[in-house]
């Protein structure tokens, strides 16, 4: 009977079939010990000579690492092999060899890790990364799909600048031009005057010419976007999902973080309320703290991490400067220098997880944010209708996801947390 490793605890006893590839191998005379993996788990498997014919003896002995073979054997507990299971093995099938395998138990540089990310994907550290990567996307779509969030998926050719003019992938387009979209926030706004409150996850693209441990070219951003909610009401949408969504990934991935050694404490720590913090508070905070910074500037990386730092969970960071701010940030009515904006910046340096605001909703606020900000009034008539045909208040955010998988692993780059990262000097393999 074939199975996969993790079900293993069901079949004590059991003749069972495991198909995967050889992890590892050590022999002592009459006996080899083949480390299986199956990408559910990692069993060991004892090969004796005794048990097996003369020609599944040698062929485990020949066995290199990661090739793909099917062991057949009885199942018994044991509390030494990584899984706590074991296998008494009657017969060894070789199916794919592998000479030479690029990647050894010793150290390797990560520029040559990077170059063979089709093979790192089998390292045990990778697995439980992505493991982490794919439960989070599960726990946040379902902590929206289960409060009536609709999911609609925004286009990914686009006409215009969403978040600034700078960094944007330009494309040809039957002649013409188009731009790989920066997020899909605009769309989904006309989304929610169908639908109320909606959400789009996909792949958002900048031409970050930084070389930072926290920027991608393509990332992966979840947005979720809902009509009549103001700044505060954001923040609680936020704290409430990123508590949940924390909670359940310790729940679910505590063998991945404990393979990440990641210290999990703090992860506990992920309670309401988070500190909200005004962005004139954090300057003050930045200046006792002697950073490097200049009021009225956006945070660099390291003053993130202080601001980071100076909590022990989740940060908030609203009432920007609204000129350093994009263009559909609505302005504070009591104070029309501020944008009603909101960051949430990680702990232990991991930097801004979410970018957020209330939208302005006002059609003459908002034609006035196109001129400050050169941005062609034609592009956006769409968006201004939107002003123009029952305007409502409304607020959103988009959570950078590789940032957030990095932070929940304790990873310091993020380039580990995406299949085959996008970076600025990288687009292989
Ligand atoms: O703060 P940003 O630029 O916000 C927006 O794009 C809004 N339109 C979102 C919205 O309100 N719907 O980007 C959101 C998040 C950042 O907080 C950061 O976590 C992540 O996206 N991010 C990146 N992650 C990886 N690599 C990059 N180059 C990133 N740029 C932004
Ligand atoms: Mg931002």
């Amino acid at each position: 009977m074939y199975i996969y490793i993790n079900e293993a605890s069901h079949h004590l006893g059991d003749e069972v079939e495991i198909r995967g590839w050889l992890y590892n191998k050590r022999s002592s005379g009459k006996l080899h010990f083949l480390i299986l993996r199956d990408g559910t788990g990692l069993m060991q498997a004892v090969v004796s000579k005794k048990e097996v014919s003369e020609e599944a003896f040698e062929t485990s002995g020949n066995l290199t690492q990661e090739c793909s073979l099917i062991v057949t054997g009885k199942v018994s507990e044991e509390p030494r092999s990584p899984g706590g299971y074991e296998l008494h093995v009657t017969d060894v099938k070789l199916v794919g060899k592998s000479e030479d395998y690029p990647i050894t138990p010793k150290e390797h540089g990560i520029e040559f890790l990077l170059d063979h990310r089709h093979l790192w994907l089998r390292s045990k550290r990778q697995h439980a990364i992505l493991k982490v990567r794919a439960e989070t996307a599960a726990a946040m779509r379902e902590y929206l799909n289960s409060r009536g969030f609709v999911n609609l998926d925004t286009p990914i050719f686009t006409p215009n600048a969403c978040e600034g003019t700078s960094d944007l992938f330009e494309t040809e387009y039957f002649g013409g031009s188009a731009y790989l979209a920066q997020s899909g926030q605009l769309y989904s706004e006309a989304a929610i005057m169908s639908f109320g409150k909606v959400y789009c996850f996909g792949p958002t693209f900048r031409s970050e010419k930084s070389k930072t441990r926290r920027h991608l070219t393509e990332f992966w951003m979840l947005e979720p976007e809902v009509a009549w909610l103001d700044l505060d009401g954001c923040m609680d949408l936020e704290e409430d999902f990123i508590v949940e969504v924390v909670a359940r990934v310790l729940d679910r991935c505590a063998e991945e973080l404990k393979v990440l050694g990641r210290d999990t404490s703090v992860l506990e720590k992920v309670q309401k309320p988070f500190p909200r913090i005004t962005y004139d508070r954090a300057a003050e905070i930045l200046k006792e703290k002697g950073a490097d910074f200049t009021y009225g500037t956006d945070f660099g990386g390291a003053d993130e991490t202080i601001l980071g730092e100076s909590f022990d969970r989740p940060v908030f960071i609203h009432h920007w400067p609204a000129d350093i701010k994009a263009f559909y940030m609505k302005r504070d009515p009591n104070d029309y220098s501020k944008a009603l904006a909101v960051d949430l910046l990680a702990s232990e340096g991991h930097g801004e997880l979410i970018g957020g605001s209330q939208r302005e909703d006002d059609l003459d606020e908002l034609l006035k944010r196109l001129k400050e900000h050169d941005l062609p009034q034609k592009y956006f008539e769409w968006y201004l209708d939107l002003r123009r045909y029952g305007s409502v208040p409304h607020s959103g955010f988009g959570l950078g996801f590789e940032r957030t998988v990095g932070w929940i692993c304790g990873t310091p780059h993020i380039r580990e947390t995406i299949l085959f990262p996008r970076l600025m000097h990288r687009l292989e393999p």
